[in-house]
């Protein structure tokens, strides 16, 4: 389990103000859930990610991944191998000229046995549905295809949990449909613990928990019907309703009322056929 206890964080800008980024964040993730993340430009999100690989010590409060606290640069490899970390720029987390090369760098890095290599490539690659592109240099793929590598080289590592941080934002739909259900399939078979930060609304109605962040602070956590129940203070943080929901309100305008409040696209098919 991640444990967060009032965590703080602030950086120094170059005149030496300060500016607070997260502020007092707690937060439990249990093995196995899909937790979504969403809050406007600039609400901590990032800050808070990078604090669950290490790449930020706490400054106050505390980070805790199973049982290791991160507290230092002396543990911080081993936080990292619990925590995988996928980025918003597929390009930039290449190193490999192929699929199977970037795949293999990870794994060399660690030591990882060279007789056993290829098998956890084929593993690893065959999660994200990439096995027959292995010897594909990434300037060949659709911005999907690079992204869903990208998470087949964290998942040869075999970390216990899995962060992006806005790994659709890049991509256009039909990319951001594949990332997506790629991280569906690897929570509900895997059971791969996975925390999506996302700014499109409609990644996160299937999600276990959803945290709603604004200017450092956690101001709503719950799961997808009671976050989007809060119509109004989302709106006040400049946050939208996932698409079906906006549907909803629109045929409302119209004089005609759903049975429930629906969030997917499943919900609205559910309660369109009832009209007829
Ligand atoms: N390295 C840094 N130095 C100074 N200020 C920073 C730094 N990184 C982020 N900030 C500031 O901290 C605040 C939170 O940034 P953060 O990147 O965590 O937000 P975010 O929710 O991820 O935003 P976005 O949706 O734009 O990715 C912002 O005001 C940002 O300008
Ligand atoms: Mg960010």
């Amino acid at each position: 389990m991640i444990k967060i206890i009032d965590l703080e964080h602030e950086y120094k800008k170059d005149n030496n103000e300060s500016i607070k980024t997260l502020n007092k964040v707690n937060i439990d993730i249990n093995k196995g859930d899909f937790v979504s993340i969403i809050g406007h430009n600039g609400s901590g999100k990032s800050t808070l990610a990078k604090h669950l690989n290490g790449l930020i010590i706490p400054q106050k409060g505390e980070v805790i991944i199973d049982d290791i606290k991160v507290i230092d640069d002396n543990n911080i490899w081993e936080i990292r191998r619990k925590v995988g970390m996928v980025f918003q720029n597929p390009d930039n987390q290449f190193v490999g000229g192929t699929i199977e090369e970037d795949i293999a760098f990870g794994l060399e890095n660690i030591g990882f046995p060279s007789k056993d290599m290829m098998e956890r490539i084929n593993y690893a690659a065959g999660k994200v549905g990439m096995g027959d592109y292995l010897k594909r240099p990434p300037h060949k793929l659709s911005g999907g295809q690079k992204q869903r590598s990208a998470i087949g080289s964290v998942l040869a590592m075999e970390p216990d949990y899995l962060v992006l941080d806005e790994p659709t934002s890049m991509l256009d739909p039909k990319g951001r449909k594949e990332v997506i259900e790629v991280l569906r399939t690897l929570n509900k078979q895997d059971k791969m613990t996975i925390l999506l930060i996302t700014h499109f609304m409609d990644e996160v109605v299937y999600s276990d928990k959803v945290i709603v962040m604004d200017k450092g602070n956690i101001v709503l956590q719950g799961t997808p019907k009671e976050v989007f129940n809060n119509k109004k203070m989302l709106k006040s943080i400049n946050l939208e309703l996932p698409k079906a929901a906006i549907l909803q309100e629109i045929i409302a305008n119209k004089g005609i009322n759903f049975k429930d409040e629906v969030l997917t696209k499943e919900d609205l098919v559910e309660e369109l056929w009832q009209l007829f």
